[in-house]
């Protein structure tokens, strides 16, 4: 048996955990690993020579503690309406004596294996995205030291909203979902967390940011600033997402970025010291955390469990917190947003306070 493993769409933390847990199962089970470079890309083009590796077990050790893709990524989509790469696909795949690949990445790379296993290739999937908005998991790579570097960095900008008694804008990444502002913020005690899946007024929050100031005045603090953790797809009521650029990927994705900024601008007329700071690609460049490498390995272990008994057009899932098989065309549903009835306190603009269901 010979497994091709890939790592797809934005790097994420867990990427190589997860390659690592994958080689160290199939060496148990006597089956060889190519490692196929930049997602989709090594085997939907004909030239592919320079990106194919052997990989065996002497790669674990190094690829087990290592954030980004040792196998590197790209946002290729091989079954793209334009241009439909499937017969190269195949074609590689028995160039290759491929019985099997791996795919690991989002919905975009999940979604291009779906396709791919409908049209007859042996394909499996391994969860990954820092946003954790997949269809059908609780957890996927990367989402854990995300939020640990979301919580690091609000500490860190204390310090200096603190001597300066700023209203500080902190951008995080996730895309359409807001996880990452929430339960970053959450663990931050972030004052105001703005997430998109709530259009908000201005006026509401300035209101709030106002009440906050009145009420630490009033109990004597005097070093007074106020963290905002504000989701890149934020949007205020009535308006546009802020788009980084007008261009669009393979998938038809723009790039979010600067909500932080804008809003920093509407706010700075009333109030005294206002600054902004993107976290952007600090939060996905991280060393893997222990969550992020069990979750990689056990996930990887499970993607060789899932080939060995033929299991084809499913990727390994979390739910109610265990491992679970999920059909591959599921991750073309509905990503999985915050619920703001559930989650979010829409008057206080945070986290809900007493939530009991610590799966999400
Ligand atoms: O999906 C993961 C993610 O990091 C999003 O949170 C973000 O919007 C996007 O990727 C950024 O993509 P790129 O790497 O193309 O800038």
């Amino acid at each position: 048996m010979r497994i091709g493993v890939l790592t797809g769409g934005g790097d994420a933390p867990g990427l190589n955990p997860a390659v690592a847990g994958v080689v160290e199962r199939a060496t148990m089970c006597g089956y060889e690993v190519l490692g196929l470079k930049r997602g989709w890309e090594a085997i939907s083009v004909r030239e592919n020579a320079s990106h194919i590796v052997e990989l065996g077990p002497e790669i674990i050790r190094e690829y087990s503690r290592l954030g980004g893709s040792k196998l590197q990524c790209s946002r290729t989509n091989p079954v793209s309406e334009k241009n439909d790469r499937t017969d190269i696909v195949k074609e590689n795949m028995k160039k290759l004596g491929l019985d099997a690949i791996v795919a690991i990445g989002g919905e975009d790379t999940l979604g291009a294996a779906s396709v791919l296993f409908e049209r007859g290739i042996p394909v499996v999937g391994i969860p990954k995205t820092i946003d954790r908005d997949l269809y059908g998991t609780e957890y996927s790579l990367g989402y854990d030291t995300a939020l640990n570097v979301i919580c690091e960095s609000a500490q860190r900008i204390a310090h200096s909203a603190e001597s300066h008694q700023t209203i500080f804008f902190l951008e995080v990444m996730g895309r359409h979902a807001g996880w990452l502002a929430l339960r970053g913020g959450e663990a931050a005690f972030a004052d105001i967390i703005l997430i998109p899946e709530y259009s908000f007024e201005v006026g509401q929050l300035k209101e709030v940011l106002r009440e906050q100031l009145e009420t630490s005045r009033s109990r004597g603090f005097d070093q007074i600033y106020k963290m905002i953790i504000v989701s890149e797809g934020a949007h205020i009521e009535g308006e546009e997402e802020i788009r980084k650029d007008t261009k669009l990927d393979e998938f038809g994705h723009y790039s979010l970025g600067g909500v932080g900024n804008y809003l920093k601008g509407l706010l700075e007329h009333d109030f005294r010291h206002t600054r902004y700071t993107a976290l952007a690609y600090l939060q996905r460049g991280a060393q893997p955390t222990q969550k992020d490498r069990a979750m990689g390995r056990r996930f990887g272990h499970n993607a060789v469990e899932m080939i060995k008994n033929g299991d084809f057009g499913f990727y390994v899932g979390v739910q109610r917190a265990r491992l679970v098989k999920v059909r591959l065309l599921e991750i073309r549903k509905s990503p999985s947003l915050v619920d703001v009835s559930k989650h979010y306190d829409t008057e206080r603009l945070n986290v809900k306070q007493q939530w009991t269901d610590i799966t999400e």
